[in-house]
């Protein structure tokens, strides 16, 4: 499975070029050199969760040739988002009022199991008992061990980012019990969050942040706190996915 990973379009922040960027974006991957089987977006669609943005965000999402996924960053709102879907992308999956925009994907070769982690207020989120064990259930009912790919927003490391992760949550620990437990059938966990390239791994499975479309943060390695907007967008991830191997590779262009 070939996938294109993009991430915190943040439509609508007026002192950046996201709504561009996101046009070049689409540009980049409808004419890329392979078709993607689907290309997947993993939070902060918009800024401000105002319904306009959204329907910038999806009229050129909605571009895409190819099938694409959207899950909740911590400035969508879950219910901001699922109207957004309703009215934009009426057949992309939208889970329910109790796990809020998680749902599977079981049309590849690789199943997705997406996350929702929107809590309002806090920048790295929550996910209730319920929907932990949403996810530990999808795990368990893979009998056929079918590879697979969890879409989460926030990176769930602490590593000092304090930009990004004002307190470290009860969640990251319990979700990486989870993927501990199933890390012979996830192949990938692929984040947003950090507008950076970033990955770690749990256990040996991949954890990787796609960069901002919108705009890239350059850190301060001496003092993490220090983070440099950078209005230009480094690219996206390619990743291929197989029963045995995930290769991530970062495709950079101009803007
Ligand atoms: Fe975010």
């Amino acid at each position: 499975m070939l996938v294109a990973h993009i991430s915190d379009l943040h439509i609508g922040d007026s002192t950046k070029n996201g709504t561009q960027n996101l046009q070049k974006m689409v540009d980049v991957l409808n004419n890329f050199e392979v078709d993607f089987d689907c290309v997947i977006v993993t939070g902060d669609i918009v800024h401000g969760r105002s319904k306009q943005d959204y329907k910038t965000a999806f009229e050129l999402l909605n571009q895409l040739k190819c099938p694409y996924f959207v899950i909740t960053g911590n400035k969508d709102g879950t219910q901001n988002l699922q109207n957004a879907l309703e009215l934009y992308r009426p057949l992309h999956p939208r889970g329910d009022e109790k796990i809020g925009l998680q749902y599977e994907v079981n049309d590849f070769d690789v199943q997705i199991l997406a996350l929702d982690t929107y809590k309002q207020g806090v920048m790295n989120g929550e996910m209730s008992a319920e929907k932990l064990a949403w996810l530990e259930q999808r795990l368990k009912e893979n009998h056929s061990q079918k590879p697979v790919m969890i879409l989460v927003h926030q990176f769930p490391f602490d590593w000092r980012s304090h930009t990004f992760d004002n307190r470290k949550p009860s969640w990251y620990e319990d979700f990486k019990r989870i993927v501990s437990q199933y890390k012979s059938m996830i192949k990938l966990v692929a984040c947003g969050h950090l507008h950076n390239p970033v990955t770690g791994n749990i256990n040996g499975v991949p954890v990787v942040v796609a960069p901002s479309v919108n705009w890239r943060a350059k850190y301060d390695f001496k003092k993490l706190d220090d983070i440099v907007a950078d209005k230009k967008s480094l690219g996206f991830y390619v990743h291929q996915i197989d029963n045995e191997n995930v290769v991530s590779c970062l495709v950079t262009f101009p803007l």
